[in-house]
């Protein structure tokens, strides 16, 4: 497989096309950003741990019937995936609140939730991913209707699979963020899942293991994206 000219530049990604129209090849970054791109940064090795990390998520819920765009880890940093059109729609699920939910609600972080919730936002880096709900996905046409109910059924599917994954690691899944693509008439799960796009607590200590170390300034962040690169390893 060849690698051809760049189509898109993302913030913790690269995309280029291939020789195969069906095939991107991705290229991950040690670029950090948070808060839409107004805090930057970089942290040293977060392509690889971001990679790999990715890889083992895909291939665990492949064996759970989860379709994604994972055709092949290719080396540290670079992934061959399926060329999906991206659904500009990010998926939100949450246990925990945190982050945002937080705030918006006035809880504690930290409160487990009594039932697991989703939200959605719309991409778009200009108006910092909003919050959206389905008529505003239906009436824009971001996802028709027969998507996001596919969409939601895979989103629950993944959060109990990784909750249940990440259990057995004694790391508690706060929160993650998901994207999913149009690919030959199916919505499959596209992007990452990484210490980036998820919360990562560890079960025993409550120590943050994921990306809130650099939005939040707390130090030891190239060592927590290596802790769950390493315990996700096995
Ligand atoms: P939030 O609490 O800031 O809304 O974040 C919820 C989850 O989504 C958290 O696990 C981090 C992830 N996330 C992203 O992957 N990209 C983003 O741009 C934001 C804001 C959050
Ligand atoms: N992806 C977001 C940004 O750079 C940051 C985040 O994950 O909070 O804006």
């Amino acid at each position: 497989m060849e690698k051809l000219e760049q189509l898109y530049e993302g913030k913790a990604k690269k995309v280029y096309r291939t020789d195969d129209e069906k095939v991107y090849w991705i290229v991950y970054k040690d670029d950090a950003t948070a808060f839409d791109g107004k805090k930057r940064g970089t942290i040293k090795g977060k392509s690889f741990y971001n990679n790999q990390i990715s890889a083992i998520m895909f291939e665990y819920l492949e064996g759970f019937g989860i379709e994604t765009h994972m055709v092949k880890l290719l080396d540290d940093v670079e992934m061959l995936v399926k060329a999906v059109e991206i659904i500009p729609v990010e998926v939100i699920a949450r246990n925990i609140a945190a982050g945002s939910l937080a705030k918006r609600l006035g809880l504690p972080e930290g409160t487990v939730l009594a039932k697991p919730v989703l939200e959605f936002c719309y991409k778009s880096d200009e108006l910092g991913d909003p919050m959206i709900n389905e008529y505003h996905i239906d009436a824009m046409g971001y996802a028709t209707k027969e998507e996001m109910a596919s969409i939601k059924e895979q989103a629950w599917k993944i959060n109990e699979l990784m909750v249940d994954y990440f259990k057995k690691l004694d790391i508690t899944l706060v929160d993650f963020k998901l994207e999913f693509g149009r690919y030959e008439g199916r919505v499959i799960l596209a992007d990452e899942i990484s210490p980036d796009t998820c919360r990562f607590w560890d079960t025993k200590t409550d120590e943050k293991l994921d990306k809130d170390r650099f939005r939040r300034d707390l130090g030891k962040v190239e060592e927590a994206y290596h802790e769950v690169y390493t315990r996700v390893k096995g």
